[in-house]
């Protein structure tokens, strides 16, 4: 059971013989069966507020720059690098003996704006070569996976379904399988991952993402593109209903039948109901991500699940238009507050939540498929 102060109590070797009620971490819960448990983190965040760095260290296995790996992020401009706060990360990952996934590399809304400008004059691979050599080559001793191309469809742009992000419109379709080609030529003993969002729901337009993100991995398939793994964020929303688990079971099937393993990247749910009960909106967020992990994890031959960020704290889910502050007066507090969502495992104040319990439930209960 949880000790005082939310600190979930280590477990002694043999306890992965005893149920997970027994007090495992996430971490400790991924590992029974094979797998791993991480979150999305900020450095920042980590060397100032010592409850999350506690929290981090306790249920992470596994560390994603939340932001700090990103282009943008590492070269504002053209030839001015900056490593401090990736290398940071990085530190206290292998300090604290975790493993990484190198997030993100190409990706249409972490490219700086210099290199938009001269990707379109010049459709210069060198220059992408710049920054992936310098970021791959610099770590891939440390990060254990790679975010290699992230959010690369978007139905409706083209009749192949890709989106038109700027990697497209000056390398063609052909980046894809370049880019991974360059990242398996860097960091041969990576992981590499195709990452998409929008996966999990029966609506009209997650049917046409899950149609067309099957269609590019069978072209990279069929290509030789060394793609190891598929991502799928998970990112939940309450306001599109239930996850759907018969559409998510029948595409799982089809990367089965490829031999593509699957991580969930980006867990978290975005409520719907602000102004219900704490409680309330705790039940119906736990019950989403365990509706959606006894899929994904049944069904897939799942190697993790990583939220995107460990605390309601820090979600990049936030409402903060001048219309939600009139709707919810006095909001903002900590996560009891509509203002705050309440989409991911620990609580504001780093006490375990009911989706805590329902994502350590089903990564105890749900062997990993072989
Ligand atoms: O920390 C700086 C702050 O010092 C500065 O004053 C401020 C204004 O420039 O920027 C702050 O950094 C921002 C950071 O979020 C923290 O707020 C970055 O500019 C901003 O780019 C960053 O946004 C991130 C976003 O990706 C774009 O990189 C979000 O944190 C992050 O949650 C989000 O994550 C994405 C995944 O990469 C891909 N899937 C969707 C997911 C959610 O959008």
């Amino acid at each position: 059971m949880m000790a005082a102060g939310g600190a979930v109590p280590l477990l002694a070797a043999n306890a992965f013989d005893a149920p997970a009620q027994n007090g495992a971490t996430l971490a400790q819960a991924a590992a029974h069966n094979g797998r791993v448990y991480g979150a999305a983190v900020r450095i920042r965040r980590i060397d100032a507020e010592q409850d999350y760095r506690q929290a981090v260290v306790q249920e992470c296995a596994l560390l994603v720059p939340e932001y700090e790996m990103n282009w943008n992020e590492i070269e504002p401009a053209y030839g001015q690098l900056s490593f401090d706060r990736i290398d940071a990360l990085v530190d206290f990952a292998t300090d604290q003996g975790k493993k990484l996934r190198g997030h993100v590399l190409f990706w249409h809304l972490g490219v700086p704006e210099w290199a938009s400008a001269m990707l379109r004059e010049r459709r210069d691979w060198g220059l992408v070569n710049h920054y992936v050599g310098f970021v791959m080559t610099r770590y891939r001793d440390l990060v254990h996976q790679w975010t290699v191309v992230n959010e690369a469809i978007d139905p409706g742009q083209r009749s192949d379904g890709l989106r038109n992000s700027i990697y497209l419109e000056a390398f063609g379709p052909g980046y894809i399988h370049r880019a991974f080609t360059l990242a398996r030529g860097l960091a041969p003993n990576g992981l590499l991952l195709l990452s998409d969002y929008g996966l999990e729901y029966d609506n009209a337009e997650q049917r046409a993402r899950r149609y067309y993100f099957l269609k590019l991995i069978e072209r990279l398939k069929g290509a030789g593109t060394p793609l190891d793994c598929i991502g799928l964020q998970g990112h939940l929303d309450l306001r599109l209903g239930q996850v759907s688990a018969p559409a998510i079971a029948a595409f799982l099937r089809e990367l089965n039948d490829m031999n593509l393993p699957v991580m969930v990247t980006e867990l978290d749910v975005k409520e719907s109901q602000y102004v219900a009960s704490a409680q309330e909106r705790d039940r119906m967020v736990a019950d989403e991500t365990r509706r959606y992990l006894d899929a994904v994890l049944s069904h897939g031959r799942c190697l993790g699940v990583t939220t995107w960020g460990l605390s309601d704290r820090h979600s990049w889910i936030i409402e903060i238009t001048p219309q939600d502050y009139a709707r919810f007066p006095g909001a903002w507090k900590n996560g009891e507050s509509p203002g705050i969502n309440r989409g991911l495992p620990l609580s504001w104040e780093m006490k375990p939540k009911p989706m805590y319990f329902a994502l350590r439930d089903a990564l105890w209960r749900i062997r990993l498929r072989r």
